[in-house]
């Protein structure tokens, strides 16, 4: 069991855009694992590999295991590669918030449903859609592959701010 250090925002691997994986090897297991391990002990519902410090693009996600039903339930998917292939013109409005922004919450509109191909540890590949609650998730997740965090979709001056306090609190 390995819990890593989670980087706070605007730690310079959460702003790059990551690199696809191209070998699914022990080491991606192994890596994974560590994700696992870091998500559930923050404890969070998704974990993007750029988190941990590594430019991967990987992310690990179990939304429900902290809601009332799920009781406390594992449940836990593991996105390699992920793409959207398409996104709704339907949107809704989640407050979000993220390991790598403690404390900081915002309203974020995002398109309410998505289809989504990615792939698993062994590099098989799967296409799907989903809604809701999750599809918001996963673009939550999958900005952090592309460099992006969900203070970017605040105004700038609320940016601003936000940067200062994680910079004063966390950085310095
Ligand atoms: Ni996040």
């Amino acid at each position: 069991m390995t819990i890593k250090r989670i980087l706070i925002y605007p730690e310079d691997c959460l702003k790059q855009v990551a690199k696809p994986v191209k070998i699914f090897d022990a080491e991606l297991k192994a890596l994974i694992q560590d994700m696992l391990d870091t998500m559930y002990d923050a404890p969070g519902v998704g974990l993007a590999a750029p988190q941990i410090g590594v430019s991967l693009r990987v992310a690990v996600t179990d939304v429900y295991w902290r809601s009332e039903e799920a009781g406390g339930q594992r449940e836990h998917k593991v996105w390699i590669n992920p793409e959207f292939l398409w996104k709704s013109e339907n949107t809704e409005i989640t407050e979000e918030g993220c390991l790598s922004l403690p404390d900081i919450y915002g309203d974020v509109e995002r398109p309410n449903a998505v289809r989504l191909r990615w792939f698993d540890l062994e590099g098989k590949q799967y296409e799907e859609d989903f809604e809701g609650f999750q599809a918001v998730a996963l673009q939550h997740e999958f900005d952090h592959l592309d460099g992006k965090v969900f203070i970017d979709y605040l105004s700038p001056l609320k940016r601003r701010m936000i940067i200062k306090r994680l910079k004063k609190k966390y950085l310095s």
